[in-house]
């Protein structure tokens, strides 16, 4: 299906170019319009999606319906999560993602503060599958993306830690975003071994490639079922500081008209602060998923 230069670069059958980004995970792919791309077209997304985990595709120009179309490509959409604030985008599948501010009340979720390492919706008991990033308006500077590949976590996992979270799993709580907000209607969290939300096993079969990754979801509030609260929070604490290692990250700069797509299944994502004083306006939609197992 697709054919190897000898930059690394692949170009498919439906003509665009895949261009890896880092040596942590990552490809470009050059020379397509999402809202025009065919069955060829997604089924080589799909393949690039797979193999890089996180593609990125610049110059698109999508409206909130063409964003959701091309995102229905890969499966059902889920509803846009519940935020801090009442407002979003005025599409029921379409989170924003923003600091902006009208008549006082903030448009989208996260503010300006950093967005820690996340996977989207781990709390739920079937996660998206992948999620689909659309910028319509980017600060001068900050704001960047960063992704860490799960995959890679777990094969690098030092073996007695290795051995220790076989067959465990974690409490993915549900009252707090990534920015540290509590989602409408959740209360704070005093004992994390109580908070609500899903429970997951810590290692997860990729239900596509058959390959094993870490699945952690986020540090805060997070519990290892079963474990004394001090030993989980030990071994929480080991396993994060080894799977957000900078070899096994990439962070992107954006531009207006960017679209990032995660695979939620075996990437993480995290976002820089910037200043409050600039906007920064992103589309978000989610791939509905399953358990994962
Ligand atoms: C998200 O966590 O889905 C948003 C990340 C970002 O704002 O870059």
């Amino acid at each position: 299906m697709q054919q190897q230069t000898e930059s690394g670069t692949t170009r498919s059958k439906a003509k665009f170019e895949v261009v890896p980004i880092s040596s942590a995970l990552g490809a470009e792919i050059r020379g397509i319009d999402l809202s025009r791309a065919d069955a060829a077209a997604v089924k080589a997304i799909r393949d690039a999606w797979l193999e890089h985990v996180v593609l990125l595709f610049r110059d698109q120009d999508l409206s909130d319906d063409a964003l959701a179309d091309f995102s229905r490509n890969f499966g059902e959409l889920d509803l846009a999560p519940p935020m801090e604030t009442s407002q979003g985008a005025t599409h029921p599948e379409i989170l924003a993602v923003s600091n902006v501010k009208e008549g006082g009340k903030a448009i989208g979720t996260l503010g300006d503060g950093e967005a820690i390492w996340h996977s989207d919706m781990n709390y739920m008991e079937a996660p998206p599958t992948g999620s689909l990033l659309y910028s319509l308006e980017v600060p001068p500077a900050g704001g960047d993306t960063g992704f860490c590949n799960m995959y890679k976590a777990l094969d690098t996992l030092p073996a007695d830690i290795r051995r220790r979270i076989d067959g465990l799993s974690i409490k993915h709580d549900s009252s707090t975003n990534s920015g540290g907000y509590l989602r409408q209607g959740s209360k704070p969290v005093d004992d994390v071994r109580t908070c609500p939300g899903a429970v997951h096993p810590m290692v997860c079969t990729h239900p596509e490639t058959g390959r094993k990754s870490l699945f952690i979801g986020r540090r805060r509030h997070a519990y290892i079922m079963g474990l004394p609260l001090a030993e989980s929070e030990k071994l929480l604490d080991a396993i994060w500081a080894h799977a957000t290692r900078k070899e096994l990250t990439w962070h992107h700069r954006w531009r207006v008209g960017d679209v990032l797509m995660w695979d939620n299944r075996c990437a993480m994502h995290r976002r820089d602060s910037f200043d409050p004083a600039t906007r920064r306006l992103m589309h978000r939609t989610q791939i509905k998923g399953g358990k994962p197992s």
